[in-house]
């Protein structure tokens, strides 16, 4: 028996070595290739991480960009126990890396979304190019400018909607009020009308199971992401939280099914010249429409995954936008009153609730550089990561095989070779002739390349149809509760977040 256990315990030490060190062959050029790359080293390299562990997620992104402060200069290396991750930092070696069909594929820390909000795989998570460019093509055909304009009425009504909820909702004496609860609402129902055709109803009632399952999904990710042991499957399946999690999932995904079920096989039993009449005389299409049109018809399998990635992909991302836009208008007075000037010039006084025109959007030049240079100083999602399958060139730097690029957008964007006084909100810097003078890749929030985002023109749209319809009929200014910017605490789980809310105050014009 004791001889028996002996033998065991031989073996079981034989086998751990042998992984070691063939582990260690297999990645001998891997680690030597690394070394040739600048980064923290040795001790240097332990401090790094304990204090990124340390100080937990709210600090992550700060402690981030302090990393990037001192390493940045050029492209640096970290390595993340087993993990190496190299980031690339001028805009020359983003662009290589943007443009690099060999860098299709998005590193393995993006799963954890996946594992939420997708049935299969949508053009946001497939690894398979010749599939993505397939999708691709067909998902831009439901994002395409002249669909987008017939967006424009529902943009308008959710924003006066947005500006009701938010003046109903300040305190009565202090004027202020927390927006981004209601303005992720406000998304989710333009998110929810455009895609699908459904109002969740989700600034009125402030309970609709639906959106409760989306938001308690997202909640789930950006919790995974704070304790990063959870990113685990298996330590994931033994948390309290996998139950909740599988429950709203499955529930939402039975309602999706349903409901792409149903469109479908209306979609058999209508005439099609019938249904392009009735559309006309309703709603614009939307892109569930527009997906079911095409022939040969998109399998149900993609054609739920393709619309659950725009759900998300659009959702969150103009939440944070909308929401950072308003507190960087009320924390500078004197650019909402330009931006206000702009909206009386294009609506006239007698005409304030009248919708805009994209006539009107062409005129709203300075409004769209308010909007860049926030993106600037808030992009929704700060970081991008790409997996290296096979070495890459970048730069005058091989990066090694089954490494991951990454690339800290908020870094690039406070470069001070780019943007003199970075830190400082001045939308001049999206002046024409500011533009001009910059490099390519070097104001990147929708990514560039070939995978960069897919619904920038919708974005920019909802941006500008919201903010300003908001700025027409009321004044934000700063709320006693976040006095400064510099109080404004944002953390990044996947996309930026805020900390303790993001608070202003709110006064009609009127
Ligand atoms: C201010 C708003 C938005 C920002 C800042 C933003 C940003 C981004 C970024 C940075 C990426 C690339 C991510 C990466 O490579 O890691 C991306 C991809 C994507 N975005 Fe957006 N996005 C916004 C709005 C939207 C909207 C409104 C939609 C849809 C209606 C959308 C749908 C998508 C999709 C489907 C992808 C994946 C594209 C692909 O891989 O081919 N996004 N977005």
């Amino acid at each position: 028996m004791n001889i028996n256990l002996t033998l065991y315990g031989i073996i079981i030490l034989v086998a751990i070595s042998l992984k070691l060190i063939l582990r260690k062959i297999k990645n001998r050029r891997k680690i030597a290739l690394a070394n040739r790359i600048p980064g923290p080293r040795g001790l240097s390299s332990i401090v790094e991480l304990l204090s990124f562990s340390i100080q937990g997620p709210n600090k992550f992104l700060e402690n981030l960009l302090n990393l990037h402060k001192k390493y940045g200069k050029s492209l640096f290396k970290v390595w993340i126990l087993d993990d190496l991750i190299v980031s690339v930092t001028k805009p020359e070696e983003i662009g290589q890396v943007l443009t690099n069909t060999k860098l299709f594929k998005r590193s393995k820390h993006y799963s954890v979304f996946h594992e939420s909000f997708s049935i299969g795989k949508g053009i946001f998570f497939t690894d398979n190019f010749d599939e993505w460019k397939h999708n691709r093509k067909l998902v831009s055909e439901g994002l395409k400018f002249s669909t987008l304009k017939s967006y424009m009425p529902i943009f308008y009504e959710e924003a006066n909607a947005l500006g009701k909820v938010l003046y109903e909702q300040r305190d009565q004496i202090s004027h202020e009020c927390e927006i981004s609860k209601a303005v992720s609402r406000a998304t989710m129902e333009i998110i929810g009308r455009t895609t699908l055709g459904i109002q969740f109803g989700g600034q009125k009632n402030s309970k609709n199971h639906l959106l409760e399952n989306i938001e308690f999904l997202q909640e789930v990710w950006e919790h995974r992401i704070a304790y990063p042991w959870l990113l685990k499957p298996i330590l994931f399946r033994l948390s309290s939280l996998k139950r909740a999690h599988d429950e709203s999932q499955s529930s939402l995904f039975k309602w999706l099914d349903d409901y792409v079920y149903k469109k479908i096989a209306n979609s058999k039993n209508i005439d099609p010249v019938e249904h392009d009449k009735e559309h006309k005389a309703e709603e614009p299409k939307t892109l569930i429409d527009i997906l079911l049109d095409n022939n040969p018809p998109m399998s149900f399998n993609q054609l739920r995954s393709e619309l659950a990635t725009v759900i998300v992909g659009g959702q969150d991302t103009t939440a944070i936008a909308n929401a950072c836009i308003i507190f960087m208008l009320a924390h500078h007075q004197d650019v909402q009153n330009k931006v206000y000037q702009e909206m009386s010039r294009i609506f006239s006084s007698d005409d304030t609730n009248r919708s805009p025109t994209y006539g009107d959007l062409q005129q709203m030049g300075y409004l769209e550089c308010v909007i860049k240079e926030t993106l600037r100083l808030y992009s929704p999602g700060p970081i991008h990561a790409k997996h290296v399958d096979e070495e890459v060139t970048i730069g005058d730097t091989l990066i090694p095989a089954d490494s991951t690029i990454l690339i800290v957008i908020r870094h690039v964007h406070l470069n001070p070779e780019l943007y003199p006084e970075p830190e400082t909100f001045n939308p001049d810097n999206f002046l024409p002739e500011a533009c001009q003078k910059r490099p390519p890749y070097s104001f990147i929030p929708f990514s560039a390349g070939f995978r960069n985002c897919i619904g920038i023109k919708y974005a920019m749209l909802e941006l500008k149809i919201v903010i300003s319809t908001l700025v027409r009929s009321y004044k934000f200014s700063p709320a006693d509760k976040c006095p400064t910017p510099q109080n404004l605490r944002l953390k990044c789980l996947g996309t930026l977040k805020f900390v303790d809310g993001c608070y202003v105050k709110i006064e009609s014009r009127t």
